[in-house]
């Protein structure tokens, strides 16, 4: 059993597949109390909280936790505000005959350390490893992440895969409305760290909440946006990197025009697809009059190449040293513009990337998660070479000269 869940989990990596639910001990769920909203207090609803993010020292100090019972009578802390709204998604699914109760809610670092032992006994190490967040870096831990249990025939459902799915995914549609993401969703383990868990919910606020559902993101992904497009100072301008000596004209048009994107959701179907990134290079030479590649394949053999793939990191950087500023770098699946190297020496790239839209219930757009998947570019951006330079990012393998191309 415990091999089963854990072949599953590597596979849910593998195809963004659903995993069997792990059966919590029913610990909560029915609304006892009178629970009012707190005064704005600038408390931080996006506080992200993984495997590479603790819990802020001091954060316990802070949060607003209530204690509520579920219709068990099991007894469950909660922060304020999440509860609340808690409260208000229980009454809506309701009206549709769905019931949902609370199964874990705010966990302690000491309760965590509890937790993993009680697992560790129960279901091995390995199950721990893959299951269950370190103490200090789960997000139960803030009060706003709730484990959440859909209640059939006076039963909560267990961990046999898909029971209770069609009730689940229901809820899933329901939760933005609420101010709640579904914070594991099928394939973006790569990103959270966790497999799809169907149950575990996390209020972030009905803005926020909205934003990330109908862009299919996870809140890793959503906050990495929201930095890379507010703090990018001067380096996001087109003036900073072209005043150099190695610019011929058409690099420069070529990074005016992405600098003219930088940051921009571009709703543009001619992006879409896996390679986003290198049509959107390709669009952006079509309108400077270069004729780029669009396919990796077509760079092989070619004068403009140069093959950076299994050089060291010093020798690519000095390989970058030699091209002119606009140069393009390719890994298999992602294109990036080259901007040569700011006042300090890092080597910056510019980087697109789209992602995929869906309508959600209520819009007006009838959609479900089954509607028919939109494509826009999401992101671009000026960034550090060094982030797509570490051991678990795919290494930059070719070099183009657009001078050359043609
Ligand atoms: N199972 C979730 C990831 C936790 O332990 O926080
Ligand atoms: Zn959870």
């Amino acid at each position: 059993m415990k091999k089963n869940k854990i072949a599953a989990f590597a596979l849910a990596i593998f195809l963004g597949a659903n995993v069997p639910a792990y059966a919590l001990p029913v610990e909560d769920t029915a609304a006892v109390g009178k629970v009012t909203a707190p005064a704005d207090s600038g408390f931080d609803y996006l506080l992200l909280v993984n495997k590479a993010n603790k819990l802020p020292d001091d954060y316990e100090a802070r949060v607003d936790l209530v204690t509520v019972k579920n219709v068990f009578g099991k007894e469950f802390q909660v922060e304020r505000e999440t509860y609340k709204h808690f409260m208000d998604l229980r009454e809506d699914l309701q009206k549709d005959g769905i019931q949902i109760e609370l199964e874990s809610a705010y966990r302690s670092v000491a309760r965590q350390k509890e937790l993993t032992e009680e697992l560790r006994v129960t279901e091995g190490e390995d199950y721990v490893k893959y299951y269950v967040a370190v103490p200090g870096y789960s997000e139960h831990h803030t009060g706003m992440a709730l484990d959440v249990a859909v209640v059939e025939n006076g039963k909560t459902t267990d961990d046999v895969y898909g029971e209770a799915e069609t009730s689940y995914q229901k809820m899933h549609r329901r939760l933005a409305a609420h101010g709640f993401i579904l914070r594991y969703p099928p394939g973006k383990a790569a990103v959270t760290g966790y497999a799809y868990e169907s149950w575990h919910c996390r209020y972030v606020g009905q803005d926020t909440a909205q934003k990330i559902y109908r862009q299919n993101l996870t809140l890793e992904e959503y906050l990495s946006d929201k930095a890379a497009m507010s703090g990018q100072g001067p380096r996001a301008s087109a003036e900073y990197w072209l005043n150099r000596p190695n610019t011929d004209r058409r690099h420069a048009a070529l990074i005016r025009e992405a600098f003219g994107r930088l940051g921009q959701i571009c709703d543009n179907n001619e992006f879409a697809g896996e390679n986003g990134s290198m049509q959107f290079i390709a669009e952006l030479g079509k309108r400077v009059g270069v004729k780029l590649p669009t396919k990796p394949e077509k760079l092989k053999n070619t004068k403009a190449t140069i093959a950076l793939s299994g050089l060291n990191r010093s020798e690519k950087l000095a390989c970058l040293q030699n091209v002119a500023l606009g140069s393009l770098l390719f890994t298999n699946d992602h294109a990036m513009i080259y901007l040569g190297t700011d006042e300090a020496g890092t080597p910056y790239v510019i980087h697109a990337s789209d992602t995929r839209w869906f309508p959600m219930e209520g819009d007006g757009s009838e959609g479900e998660n089954t509607a028919p998947l939109k494509y826009y570019t999401r992101r671009v951006v000026a960034e550090d070479l060094f982030f797509f330079d570490t051991p678990t990012e795919q290494a930059i393998d070719s070099l183009v000269s657009i001078g050359l191309w043609q």
